[in-house]
């Protein structure tokens, strides 16, 4: 939610590294984008409405500045218009921010009775206005910070520039990502790795209270008594071309491809009784879990409960986060807190993990960004390797989410004794011979469903059991990426009210992998037809109700999400293509969700 990028360095390019960082974080923010840098004693800003390429059409690369800071906007306080795009400036101050000043009203108020002037609608102005009173008030920048970070409440990552100090980049954080990186000639800043790794994997995260100073030689980072300390540098595994898109069109596509990869990464980990137990044992002590997430995250969270409940013979119980936070809930020392999160920086997701720390139940993160806030937080962390996810529509971290959620049902179901030994090895070695079925899924091509589905103005996605889970999660990856209306249900639960929404030629998709409840489903089925529905199943036996039937493998019953729920992520992509939607950056969302 919001990119954020510094530059200072030897090389006087500094409007083209920023330029490239930003690319490299389009997803976290679209609508508008900004860059401010030095040109001899003056800051330079200049702010385009609209995606990164529209300031690009307007930036003069002959300008030589060794020094900078930009931003990629998601709006949430203001408008999406060149006003509110950041840089935003006051005095000697410029400023970028990513995340929210909850108490920027109050603040506001207080400052125009003193006559100051607001130019934007944003919450961020009033950083870079606060700065720069202080900074008049003391002639010290980091007392000037540090006075403002008191101050204002909220979640932020903000980089500083001011006018008087032309050598040197300034930042902060509370609770939106920041990581500020190093390599010979230069410093970064950034929201996230993919924006260094053309310069250097070296890296710091900054942790809530501390101030970093950049320099081109060195980074110094003080903490909240303003004392320097150091700081561990961390190595990004991954490589550079895991941040690009290679030769697929779009990388939704390249990362539905990675999967069978991820699949094989995370299952040689866990490949046999032994390593599985070594990894998991600390799961023992847990009579029920809750599991809490937000988006794809959460409906990892509802099919996992499906099979936790059913293979392993525990009760789970799944929340939005964003909801949880905020009710009443119930706390028992037996049971486990599990928060999933690609990002691990998802605002209401971090919250209710602080929420049931303060209760003392263990955390558990299955979360895939290293050392990011929940992950560092949570009391035990299983990492879900999917490496970087760039398309804002999660597709590979979902299934990766879904593995690990697998073997821990599996780990679980061996303890419970609700199987064999002989059944867990079995469905080891299944995993671990995912890769040719997922490969015959990836070879088919789903342009024709697709071409059905184009047109639509409403569908709806039916499944029970787990199928619902996976039928939520093909819904929501049909929307936010082709922009046509969709709604998963429970098949049985349509008749109660939503049916009456069905109209000739409505696509329908129903997922139907489950055997004891195939015939019920498939009566659902026929009373959507019978109003005139159009029917495309995804299912393991063949289904003579259907207008369209993809047959699905039929794999071990854990397994069968997984093949699913890759064949929807084609679908989806497939229809957006068609419809010739912005499939990596869609409109009105961003990646990592970083404010309530
Ligand atoms: C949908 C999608 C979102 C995320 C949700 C949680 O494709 O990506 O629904 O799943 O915003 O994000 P994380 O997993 O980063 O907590």
């Amino acid at each position: 939610m919001c990119g954020i990028v510094g530059y200072i360095g030897k090389e006087k390019n500094a409007l083209r590294i920023l330029l490239n960082g930003l690319k490299s974080l389009e997803y976290r923010g679209y609508d508008s984008s900004g860059i401010a840098y030095f040109d001899n004693d003056k800051i330079i800003t200049i702010k385009e409405k609209g995606k990164i390429e529209e300031l690009e059409k307007i930036l003069d690369y002959s300008i030589k500045s060794n020094i900078g800071i930009a931003h990629t906007r998601w709006a949430t306080c203001g408008d999406a218009n060149k006003t509110n795009a950041h840089p935003h400036s006051c005095g000697k101050i410029t400023i970028v921010h990513n995340g929210i000043i909850e108490n920027y009203n109050e603040l506001k108020n207080q400052l125009q009775k003193n006559n100051k002037k607001f130019i934007s609608e944003t919450d961020s102005e009033i950083i870079a206005i606060l700065i720069n009173k202080y900074y008049e008030e003391y002639q010290d920048i980091i007392m000037a910070i540090n006075k403002t970070k008191e101050i204002i409440k909220g979640s932020y990552a903000i980089a500083i520039l001011c006018e008087d100090i032309k050598d040197k980049i300034f930042a902060i954080r509370k609770d939106s990502p920041l990581i500020i990186a190093k390599s010979k000639n230069a410093a970064f800043i950034a929201s996230d790795v993919p924006a260094i790794l053309n310069y250097t994997n070296k890296y710091i995260i900054l942790n809530e209270n501390e101030i970093a100073i950049l320099t081109n030689q060195n980074i110094t980072v003080l903490n909240d008594k303003l004392q320097q300390i150091k700081k561990k540098l961390l190595t990004f595994k991954g490589n550079i071309t895991d941040a690009q898109k290679g030769n697929f069109k779009h990388f939704m596509l390249k990362e539905i491809f990675e999967e069978k990869d991820v699949i094989k990464r995370i299952i040689k980990k866990y490949n046999t009784v032994e390593k599985l137990n070594n990894k998991l044992n600390f799961l023992d002590k847990y009579n029920s879990i809750t599991i809490i997430g937000c988006g794809s995250a959460y409906h990892v969270g509802i099919i996992a409960k499906y099979l936790i409940e059913e293979y392993a013979n525990i009760p789970v119980n799944v929340e939005i986060a964003s909801e949880f936070r905020y009710k009443k809930n119930f706390f028992d020392k037996k049971n486990l807190a599990i928060f999933i999160s690609q990002s691990g920086e998802t605002a209401d997701t971090l919250a209710s993990l602080r929420e049931v720390k303060k209760e003392k139940i263990d955390t558990l993160g299955v979360i895939n960004v290293p050392e990011s806030s929940i992950a560092r937080e949570a009391d035990n962390i299983i990492y879900t390797e999917a490496g970087p996810e760039i398309a804002v529509a999660t597709t590979k971290a979902f299934t990766a989410q879904l593995i690990i959620m697998i073997l821990i049902t599996l780990y679980l179901g061996y303890k419970n004794k609700t199987f064999t030994k002989d059944f867990l090895n079995s469905t080891l070695t299944n995993i671990d011979n995912l890769e040719e079925e997922i490969n015959n899924i990836l070879n088919k091509s789903y342009k024709e469903i697709a071409s059905k589905i184009a047109q639509a103005k409403n569908i709806f996605f039916l499944g029970r059991n787990i199928d619902y889970g996976i039928a939520l999660e093909g819904s929501l990856k049909l929307k936010e990426i082709s922009y046509i209306h969709s709604e998963a249900y429970p098949a049985g639960e349509l008749k109660h009210g939503t049916i009456s929404l069905i109209e000739k030629n409505m696509p329908v998709i129903s997922i139907i992998t489950k055997e004891h409840i195939f015939d019920k489903t498939i009566s659902n089925i026929k009373e959507t037809k019978a109003r005139g529905s159009f029917n495309i199943v995804i299912s393991n036996k063949q289904v003579i109700d259907a207008d369209i039937n993809i047959l699905v493998p039929d794999v071990n019953p854990i397994l069968q999400p997984i093949l699913v729920i890759i064949i929807l992520q084609l679908i989806s992509y497939e229809t957006a293509n068609l419809k010739g939607c912005d499939i990596d950056k869609p409109r009105n969302l961003a990646k990592s969700v970083t404010v309530e």
